[in-house]
C-alpha cells in the first residue's frame, strides 16, 4: 500500500496528494507533474514508471536535454484537481516573475534516488513558491485535518515561510487561525524548539507554533536528518507535531494538545488554499525542497501516520549528486574560458569585487593571469558540489548578489556559504562545463556583455535573454594561468 492507501484504510482519506519523485496511491498510473523547457516552450507530463511506481526521471532528462526546464505544475493524485501551480501574487510580497507571480522550481535542482530508481524533488529558493486557491475536499473552518510532507533536512532558511499545507483562498493575512500548514526552517520571529533549529513548526497564521506556548517550546526537537517527514494535523481544540527522518526509524511526537495560548486560534478559520514554499500571504523569503506531501479529510491516528512513516522509509530515499560533465576536482587551480563565438579568448576574472570576462594570452600581466586563476575548493554550503577562490585575494570566493557575481571576502556566514557555491554540470552547447548555483538551480554562470551573473533563460532580469543563452553559460574550464 501507499501513503493514500493507508490514510483510506485509516478513516482519513487523501485530498490532495502531491509528489514529484513517486505515485502516492498504488494504482496511480497518471501525471506526476509537468515541466517545461526553455529552448521552445513545450511541456511535458511526468509519470511514474509504473502503477504506484517511482517518477520516470528519464524522460525528464530526455526531454530537457540540451536546455533547461522548470516545474510548472505539481498535480493532485487524488482526482480532485488540487494541483500546485505558480503563485500569484499576495499580500506581503509580488513575485519575481510576470505579474507578479512567484518564480518556478527547476526540474533538476534536487536529485535523489527511492529504491536506487532516480527521481527529481521540488528545489524552493526564496522567491519560488506554488499555490492553489481554488480547492475541492480540503478542510475549511475547523473542520479535521491531517498533513505530511517528506523533505530535505539540509535546506532551510530563516526567511518566511517554507510551507506547505492550508492557507488563504485570498493570498492574504486574513487573520489568526486562517492557516493550518507544515513550516520547516529556522526562523525565530514567532515560535522555535529546542536547540538552534530547523524545526517542524505549523503555521497558523501570524504565527509559526511549535507547541502550546507562543515562542519556545522545547519538546520540539531541531531536525538533523537529509530526509525529514513532517507532519502537522488539527481537529477542534487539539493538533499535533509529529516528525521523523524519512529514511529510517518511527516518527516522534513533538505535540499534542490543545489549540495554542493566543487569542484567534479556537475554533480555526481555515481556507482551504493549498500552498508550498511560501507563506499564506505570499511571503517569499524561505528556501526548502519538498518531495512527496499529502493532506487529508479527518484527524488521521498516530497508528495511520506511522504506516505511512514505513512506507516512505520503504522507499528508500537517498542522495545522489547534481554534479555532471567535466571532473572539477578539489584542490585544483583553474580558469574559465567562454565558448561564445564573440568571446573565446575570454576568461573569466575580476576587477575588484567586479566578476567579468578579459582577454588573457600567456603574454598578459602576472596581475592579469592571476586575476583568472581560480583555487577549487569543496563547495562551502554543500560538499557535493565547489566554491572558486580567487588566487589574488586568498578569502575571497566567487559569489552571487542580486544574481550578480562578485568576489567578495568569506564571512562565514550560512548565506555566504551558499551564494558561493555551485554545482558543474556538462556544459549545455556540448562544451566544457556550466557551473549551476547550488542555492537557484534555475541559474549558471553567465557571461553578459562581458559581465558575470548567475542567468536563467527567459527569466526577468535583462541577463536572462534566451538569445546564445547555452552557450554563454558553457565555460572550458582548464588550467590556471597563475
Ligand atoms: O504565520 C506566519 C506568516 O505570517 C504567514 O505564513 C504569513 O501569511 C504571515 O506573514
Ligand atoms: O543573488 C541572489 C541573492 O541576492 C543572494 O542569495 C543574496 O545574498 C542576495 O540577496
Amino acid at each position: 500500500a501507499a501513503p493514500c492507501d493507508i490514510y483510506a484504510s485509516g478513516g482519513t482519506p487523501c485530498v490532495a496528494a502531491h509528489s514529484t519523485t513517486r505515485a502516492l496511491f498504488s494504482a496511480f498510473t497518471g501525471s506526476l507533474y509537468q515541466v517545461k523547457r526553455a529552448s521552445d516552450g513545450a511541456t511535458k507530463n511526468i509519470a511514474p514508471l509504473s502503477a504506484g511506481g517511482v517518477a520516470n526521471a528519464a524522460a525528464q532528462d530526455s526531454f530537457c536535454a540540451g536546455t533547461t526546464c522548470l516545474i510548472t505544475i505539481i498535480f493532485d493524485q487524488t482526482g480532485r484537481s488540487n494541483h500546485l501551480t505558480q503563485a500569484p501574487p499576495g499580500g506581503a510580497a509580488q513575485g519575481p516573475e510576470a505579474g507578479g507571480f512567484d518564480s518556478l522550481a527547476a526540474a533538476d535542482g534536487a536529485p535523489v534516488t527511492l529504491n536506487g530508481q532516480k527521481a527529481y524533488g521540488v528545489f524552493i529558493p526564496p522567491g519560488t513558491g506554488y499555490r492553489n486557491d481554488a480547492t475541492n475536499g480540503i478542510a475549511t473552518g475547523d473542520a479535521s485535518e491531517g498533513m505530511y510532507a517528506v523533505l530535505d533536512g539540509t535546506h532551510f532558511n530563516g526567511g518566511c515561510c517554507f510551507d506547505y499545507g492550508n492557507a488563504e483562498t485570498s493570498a492574504r493575512d486574513t487573520g489568526n487561525g486562517h492557516m493550518e500548514a507544515i513550516y520547516f526552517g529556522d526562523i525565530t520571529v514567532w515560535g522555535s524548539g529546542a536547540g538552534r533549529g530547523p524545526w517542524i513548526m505549523a503555521d497558523l497564521e501570524n504565527g509559526l507554533f511549535s507547541g502550546f506556548n507562543v515562542k519556545v517550546n522545547t519538546g520540539d526537537p531541531s531536525v538533523t536528518s537529509r530526509f525529514v517527514t513532517a507532519v502537522v494535523k488539527g481537529q477542534p481544540n487539539n493538533w499535533a507535531i509529529r516528525g521523523g527522518n524519512a529514511a529510517s526509524g518511527a516518527l516522534s511526537t513533538a505535540y499534542n494538545g490543545v489549540r495554542p495560548n493566543a487569542t484567534g486560534y479556537n475554533p480555526m478559520k481555515k481556507e482551504g488554499a493549498i500552498i508550498l514554499g511560501i507563506g499564506g500571504d505570499n511571503s517569499i523569503g524561505a528556501q526548502g525542497t519538498f518531495y512527496e506531501g499529502v493532506m487529508t479529510s479527518g484527524f488521521p491516528s498516530d497508528a495511520t501516520e506511522n504506516s505511512v512513516q514505513a512506507n516512505i522509509v520503504a522507499a528508500k530515499y537517498a542522495t545522489t549528486s547534481r554534479v555532471s560533465g567535466p571532473a572539477v576536482n578539489v584542490g585544483s587551480t583553474v580558469s574559465f574560458r567562454a565558448t561564445t563565438a564573440c568571446c573565446t579568448t575570454r576568461f573569466i576574472a575580476h576587477t575588484g569585487t567586479a566578476v567579468n570576462t578579459q582577454v588573457v594570452t600567456s603574454g598578459s600581466s602576472s596581475a592579469l593571469k592571476l586575476s583568472a586563476s581560480w583555487n577549487v575548493v569543496t563547495g562551502l554550503a554543500n560538499s557535493e558540489c565547489v566554491s572558486f577562490e580567487s588566487r589574488d585575494t586568498p578569502g575571497s570566493f566567487i559569489r552571487h548578489f542580486n544574481f550578480g557575481l562578485l568576489v567578495n571576502a568569506n564571512d562565514g556566514s550560512k548565506q555566504f556559504h551558499e551564494d558561493a557555491t555551485f554545482c558543474p554540470r556538462a556544459g549545455l552547447n556540448g562544451q566544457g562545463s556550466s557551473l549551476q548555483s547550488w542555492s537557484y538551480p534555475t541559474r549558471y554562470f553567465r557571461h553578459f556583455n562581458n559581465v558575470l551573473s548567475i542567468a536563467r533563460s527567459g527569466g526577468p532580469q535583462t541577463f536572462d535573454s534566451a538569445t546564445s543563452f547555452n552557450d554563454d553559460i558553457s565555460f572550458v574550464v582548464g588550467a590556471a594561468f597563475a
